[in-house]
């Protein structure tokens, strides 16, 4: 990872960065490891996530893996060989939780094009997505425990919050992986679709995204994360002061006059 002088933007090594009209997409890059998630390419990721979440013109970002056989098969085997404390691991544990906290945290969606494995830290990264969509071919798992640890990127709590605590157990406690359609089934994923077809299926939902007030897209997604980490009453509390925020954005006299009047609404973002 380093920084080009003229336009400031950081060069990734493990990770590819393209920018479209009004979303980025970030690809995990390592295929001969099938996009195992090294620390250098957690780090990767999180830099990105900071840089195209402070960009205005990037509306959505998708998160996808390079070839077709991986999204990512986790934490680098070779790494967690390394690790010998509780310390050690515990600071591992802790970096991976910051990079996905800062998901949530983004003002735009995250996009999971799962196309392929999956796997451990790869299914965990998956998790954390706003929205996730899986190809056909794809397979998800926690198989930690045959490693002699446990999912440490978050599958413990995302897991049961989104399939239920029994199916979720028996994921990481048997390692068993699921194919994309029995995902879908429990509600893992939002979609299947062909391989083939996995990045134009995110491209079109980050389009339909960018379509809408950004700062409405924004209080929505921070109504919702707050409300599942608060009780039932605060969240909706919260959902009461996003929506009075939202009221009071110009986006709004915008999005309300524009459909009395019958046309397109222009947002300005503010
Ligand atoms: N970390 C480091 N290297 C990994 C890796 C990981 N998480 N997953 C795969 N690799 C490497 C393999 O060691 C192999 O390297 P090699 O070509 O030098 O031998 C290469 O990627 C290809 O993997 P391989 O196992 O040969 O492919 P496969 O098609 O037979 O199996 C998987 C695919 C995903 C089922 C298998 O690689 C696997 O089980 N990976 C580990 C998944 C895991 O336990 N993740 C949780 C980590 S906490």
């Amino acid at each position: 990872m380093s920084t080009t002088g003229s336009s400031e933007r950081v060069t990734y090594t493990n990770i590819l960065v393209e920018r479209q009209d009004v979303f980025a997409t970030v690809t995990i890059d390592r295929p001969k490891v099938l996009n195992a998630l090294s620390h250098a390419t957690r780090a990767e990721l999180s830099q990105a996530m900071s840089e195209l979440g402070s960009e205005q013109g990037v509306r959505a970002i998708i998160v996808t893996g390079s070839g077709q056989k991986a999204f990512s098969s986790g934490a680098d085997i070779a790494e967690l060989e390394a690790l010998e404390t509780a310390q050690e691991g515990f600071e591992h544990s802790r970096r991976s939780h910051e990079l996905l906290f800062k998901l949530h945290a983004l003002s735009k969606p995250v996009i999971m094009a799962v196309n392929g494995y999956a796997l451990g830290g790869g299914c965990e990264l998956a998790l954390a997505g706003d929205i996730i969509l899986a190809s056909e071919n794809a397979q998800f798992g926690l198989p930690e425990l045959n490693l002699g640890i446990i999912p440490g990127f978050g599958g413990t709590q995302r897991l049961p919050r989104l399939i239920g605590r029994t199916r979720a157990l028996e994921i990481i406690l048997t390692g068993r992986r699921l194919r994309a359609p029995e995902a879908l089934e429990m509600g893992l994923v939002n979609r299947v679709v062909p391989l083939d077809e996995l990045l134009a299926t995110a491209e079109g939902i980050a389009r339909t995204i960018a379509e809408k007030a950004p700062l409405a897209v924004a209080l929505a997604k921070q109504a919702l994360y707050d409300g599942l980490e608060s009780s039932p009453r605060s969240g909706c509390e919260a959902e009461m002061a996003y929506f009075g925020l939202a009221v009071g954005t110009a986006d709004r006299r915008e999005g309300t006059s524009a459909f009395l009047a019958k046309r397109a609404p222009e947002w300005q973002g503010k």
